[in-house]
């Protein structure tokens, strides 16, 4: 009898948190957390428009503010431009699974380029442009995943480094405006042409030359004299600790050329005849 009972109990303890972990994988209840989150860290009270978003119990986030659905009730556009979004820009994007438009223009939002935005396979277009957003942008960024992306939008940042070379294996990518960042390097190979139609690289700090399709279709300024980044004094300071570092070590190699290895060596090595006999017998 307490057997029957003890495997009935195991049983309904195994059976509720079964059921509890359905019931926290439901995928509408993981976007509306991951908004939830996204509101939270981006300025919750300073927005502009927060209705629908304010209120913890309102389940149905179609009719948030900037949220558009479907017809089957799937998020499909998640527009906040304009509406004071500041602090980290979110970046767990594989919660809103399913967005196909994102824009997040005309903000005040800080960090790096959330990468997690990768995850989001069936984006068509992307819009962070006009807010602080820096660091270096990831080289392969959306590669194998954004078959469907047409349209990136990241001007008006301070983006650093390379234009990722993934921009050319975006197979729908017809419009790409990165102006006004702090970009630099070579725009030769950079980026080919893949299927852009309207690109727009000016406002950043190329090196010349560019290669000719880049000059016929984006607007791309380049200088021979590049306007040292902020990095070049660090860049100073740590050749001249690594100067006054080897200075001593130049020194000591011309004393070793000059008078030969054995200088410090010699009284100190001390060869021991061994027993073939029994080498392990160490002669002392
Ligand atoms: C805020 O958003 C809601 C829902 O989209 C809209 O009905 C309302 O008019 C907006 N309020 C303002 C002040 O723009
Ligand atoms: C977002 O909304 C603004 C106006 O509120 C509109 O101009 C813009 O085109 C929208 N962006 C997207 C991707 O729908
Ligand atoms: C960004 O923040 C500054 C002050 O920190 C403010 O003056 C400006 O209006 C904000 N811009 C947007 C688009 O919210």
């Amino acid at each position: 009898m307490k057997c029957i009972i003890l495997i009935l109990c195991l049983f309904l303890l195994g059976a509720e948190s079964f059921w509890k972990r359905q019931s926290s994988e439901d995928p509408r209840d993981v976007v509306r957390q991951g908004l939830l989150n996204l509101y939270r860290i981006s300025n919750s009270v300073g927005w502009f428009n927060s209705t629908g978003w304010e209120d913890p119990e309102s389940e149905e986030y179609c009719s948030w503010y900037g949220i558009t659905c479907d017809e089957k009730n799937t998020m499909i556009t998640l527009n906040l431009t304009n509406n004071n979004l500041n602090g980290k820009i979110y970046n767990e994007w594989k919660d809103l699974v399913g967005l196909l438009h994102v824009d997040l223009s005309h903000n005040n939002l800080t960090g790096s380029f959330p990468k997690s935005i990768e995850d989001l396979d069936d984006l068509t277009y992307l819009d962070f442009s006009y807010n602080k957003l820096s660091d270096v942008l990831p080289y392969l960024i959306g590669k194998g995943t954004w078959t469907k992306l047409q349209t990136v939008n990241l001007n008006h940042n301070e983006f650093l480094g390379l234009v990722p070379s993934a921009f050319e294996l975006l197979p729908s990518l017809t419009t790409l405006d990165l102006s006004n960042n702090q970009l630099t390097g070579l725009l030769f190979s950079d980026v080919k042409k893949g299927n852009l139609l309207q690109c727009d690289l000016s406002g950043n700090h190329f090196r010349c030359p560019i290669a000719t399709w880049t000059e016929s279709l984006c607007q791309a300024e380049c200088s021979d004299h590049v306007r040292a980044p902020a990095i070049m004094p660090k860049l100073a300071l740590a050749a001249l600790i690594l100067f006054w570092i080897s200075f001593p070590l130049a020194i000591m190699a011309i004393f070793v050329f000059e008078k030969g290895w054995g200088f410090w060596k010699r009284g100190t090595v001390h060869y021991q005849p061994v027993n073939m006999d029994n080498p392990f017998d160490d002669a002392e």
